[in-house]
């Protein structure tokens, strides 16, 4: 569950301050090569978007999405092009619902492949770049989430083009001189084996019943990791096995090879990644006793957001011969909702921790996907710092923000 070695994050907290994000690269490197049997790992940068991240992500062969102008320019700036890397995959992907005016620009002049999630998308594109190369993200009319929040497939879901909407799709491709890529589906985040099947034969289904030819087709992301001690791995060979079924079964279909794509966010960084807090202070409130640290949902938000679970552990030389306690960890924000230990709904939880002083350290697990980019300047704090670890090394990927440049945006 941790990477790293308490002496280690102790020392990085000394040196860097917190709160500080560290991740560890061979962790990354390992949830890459579990992957390794799709043709293309396209990153969802989206759960980690740090450029050195992204970089090392190249170096891997892993290629890259984007949601937004700034991710396209994140990717860019890590040396990703569109044009096809080795594995045959566009380097970036622009998935998207709608296209701001900004981005649109972005995507034409650098040529980004565009995974269109509606067919204004489509319009829009077609009539500033004939022949671009687009895919479909279908919603195949459900989903399935670790949270509502999450699910990004069914009526209630502002995803995708909707599934018997794909012939208008094809027509608007058609009219337009469009070229089609493949087929996308992503029905959410936290995906479990049975709705995989009925992913997989609903992509089936629409490319034998559509009469579309593709090249490829991509899995979405969605692979979850064991946040909960206990909770088991994903099969990633299981995984695969699914998807290469489907794909056999629309290569032979087609009667034409198609390419494998698979779309993980979370699977490749989550592990990787922990956030280091200090213990500020402690109280009882009543009969309830809490432990107040210097990071919030400001820097991870997925507790307050989603009621997500993240493991955690003190940091103190004598930890081990502390009283336990059950604990309400909480951050700095002026806000009740500020509450490491929730479930979804706000009902507060506690954690059995051993007693924590101020001072001591508080890692907070697994949250090295949706954590730092994530982090907003709510209560005008600043954006933590990040650390990459690289076996002996560590490097600062991101110095901590300076209160000054949150003043300095308003310097109008
Ligand atoms: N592809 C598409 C089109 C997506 O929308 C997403 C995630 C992914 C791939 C990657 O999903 P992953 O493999 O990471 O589950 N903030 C939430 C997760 C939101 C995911 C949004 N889309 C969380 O912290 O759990």
């Amino acid at each position: 569950m941790n990477p790293f070695d308490p002496a280690t994050l102790t020392r990085l907290a000394r040196e860097h301050g917190t709160p500080l994000w560290v991740y560890d690269a061979p962790t990354i490197r390992q949830r890459i090569a579990d992957l390794r049997s799709f043709d293309s790992i396209r990153f969802a940068q989206k759960a980690n978007a740090n450029t050195h991240l992204l970089r090392l992500m190249r170096e891997q062969g892993v290629v890259v999405d984007a949601v937004s102008r700034g991710e396209i320019e994140r990717a860019l700036a890590a040396g990703y092009t569109a044009a096809p890397a080795a594995c045959g995959a566009s380097g970036i992907v622009f998935t998207a619902d709608l296209f701001d005016h900004d981005t649109l620009d972005t995507v034409v002049r650098h040529k980004v492949p565009v995974n269109a999630g509606s067919t204004d998308m489509l319009d829009q594109l077609g009539a500033r770049s004939p022949g671009h190369r687009v895919w479909l993200r279908i919603n195949p009319g459900f989903g399935h989430g670790h949270s509502n929040k999450t699910n990004t497939g069914g009526e209630h879901s502002k995803h995708g083009i909707w599934h018997t909407e794909l012939p208008k799709a094809l027509a608007a491709i058609q009219r337009h001189g469009l070229h089609l890529v493949g087929l996308h589906m992503h029905i959410g985040s936290g995906v479990d084996y049975g709705h995989l099947q009925q992913v997989c034969a609903a992509m089936v289904a629409l490319v034998k019943d559509s009469g579309c030819t593709l090249e490829a087709i991509s899995a979405g992301g969605g692979l979850s990791i064991p946040y909960r001690e206990g909770e088991a791995r994903i099969d990633t060979a299981h995984y695969f096995s699914l998807w290469d079924a489907a794909r056999r079964e629309i290569a032979t279909h087609l009667n034409r090879d198609v390419h494998l794509e698979i779309e993980p966010g979370r699977y490749l960084v989550a592990e990787a990644g922990v956030l280091l807090a200090e213990v500020r202070a402690t109280k009882w409130q009543g009969g309830q006793h809490f432990t107040l640290v210097d990071a919030g949902f400001s820097d991870l938000m997925r507790p307050a957001m989603y009621g997500a679970f993240h493991g955690m552990s003190l940091l103190a030389p004598d930890a081990g011969q502390r009283p336990l306690r059950h604990t309400v960890v909480a951050g700095p924000l002026c806000e009740s909702g500020d509450v490491f230990t929730q479930e979804e709904g706000g009902v507060v939880l506690t954690r059995e921790l051993p007693e924590a002083r101020v001072g001591d350290l508080l890692v907070l697990h697994d949250a090295g996907a949706y954590g730092a980019s994530m982090s907003s300047n709510y209560n005008s704090r600043p954006l933590a710092a990040e650390v990459l670890v690289d076996g002996s090394d560590a490097r600062l990927i991101r110095r901590r923000q300076r209160v000054e440049e949150l003043l300095g945006l308003e310097e109008v």
